[in-house]
């Protein structure tokens, strides 16, 4: 089967489709013939090499962790999914390869109706990330939320899923996002110089939790939130420690080592309350472009950028 992946480090260009054996369905898991899957920014670094110290790679990499399509597969003891049923679902940290043919998923839910298979194929990884973000934080009603670097594949679904549950959004983003932003629910602000003071007057009474999507502003989001412990980020903000800001990600640790601390627990109860929200029009995952699977290169060159519109996906 044909799957995306890097056997080097270096610039976009290492990025290419190759041959590779199709995986197999194990125990709790199910195969798919993938029609679409999500572009992770996160690998983006990990092929540049900037953070070989921490996340160093190994080779031949296989790229990406979310993905919709068709089963074809069922494995031992999974119930409740049948060959030829319409799901998307992810990968896990350790395995990934989302980003071929076929793609074993180890979490899933129906695809919604309601999304288009490139919705779908992006939607995983950001909204089970949002929710075990927001979980931690324990956002709820009436709570005031902000969200840096709302506007990006994890932060619009982020948004959506904090409105959700009722809480008021502050999100960050350049002006060109903020209407953008409002069509999310989320209350716009741009980042950088001033943060502090442009949220202070946007909420006069305090914000209860940060959701960082961005990295490069820990103290400043301190600072708004009163407690670090009240500051969750997902961005490889290798400052977090000393801020005593929790990283939260779910890498193994062999593939961490101590910088990234420790794994959360996966929030995949997050895809089955996507699929309820995605029902009711509360949902939808912004694709910021696709690219076909041979030019999945030119989709990594976009990531890099740091301004997509929300997710990148690859069509199959
Ligand atoms: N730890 C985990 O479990 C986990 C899971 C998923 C992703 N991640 C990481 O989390 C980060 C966000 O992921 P993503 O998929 O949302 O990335 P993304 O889609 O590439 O984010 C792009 C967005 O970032 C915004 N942005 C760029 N520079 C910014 C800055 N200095 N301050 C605030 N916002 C800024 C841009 O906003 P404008 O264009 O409006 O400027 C753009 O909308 C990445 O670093 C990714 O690797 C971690």
């Amino acid at each position: 089967m044909r799957a995306v992946q890097f056997t080097e480090y270096g610039p976009p260009s290492v990025v290419h489709v190759a041959e590779v054996e199709a995986p197999h369905a194990g125990p709790n898991e199910i195969r798919v013939t993938v029609r679409a899957s999500g572009i992770s920014p996160g690998e983006t670094y990990v092929r540049s090499g900037r953070m070989r110290d921490v996340v160093p790679a190994n080779f031949p990499w296989l790229t990406g962790f979310d993905a919709a399509g068709v089963v074809d597969e069922v494995g031992a003891g999974v119930t409740g999914v049948a060959v030829g049923d319409e799901v998307f679902g992810m990968t896990t940290a350790a395995t990934r390869g989302a980003n071929a043919d076929f793609a074993v998923l180890t979490a899933w839910a129906p695809k919604p109706a309601a999304w288009s298979w490139e919705e779908a194929g992006g939607a995983a990884g950001s909204v089970e990330t949002a929710t075990r973000v927001l979980d931690r934080l324990a956002v709820g009603a009436g709570h005031t939320v902000l969200i840096q670097g709302a506007a990006g594949g994890v932060g619009t679904v982020a948004v959506q899923l904090a409105v959700a549950r009722g809480a008021t959004v502050i999100g960050t983003a350049s002006t060109n996002n903020h209407d953008f932003l409002r069509s999310l629910g989320a209350r716009p602000t741009t980042y950088g110089a001033g943060l502090v003071e442009r949220i202070r007057a946007l909420a006069p009474s305090g914000v209860d939790a940060v959701f960082d999507c961005a990295g490069g502003a820990l103290p400043d989001l301190v600072t708004i939130a009163g407690d670090p412990a009240r500051v969750v980020t997902i961005a490889p903000d290798f400052t977090a420690a000393e801020h005593r800001v929790h990283i939260s990600h779910s890498a193994p640790a062999e593939e961490t080592g101590a910088a990234m601390g420790a794994a959360d627990r996966l929030a995949v109860h997050g895809l089955t309350t996507a699929v309820t929200l995605a029902s009711e029009g509360r949902l939808r995952v912004p694709v910021a472009a696709t690219f076909p699977l041979a030019e999945a290169a030119a989709a990594h060159e976009l990531s890099e950028t740091r301004h997509a519109r929300g997710k990148i996906v690859l069509v199959h």
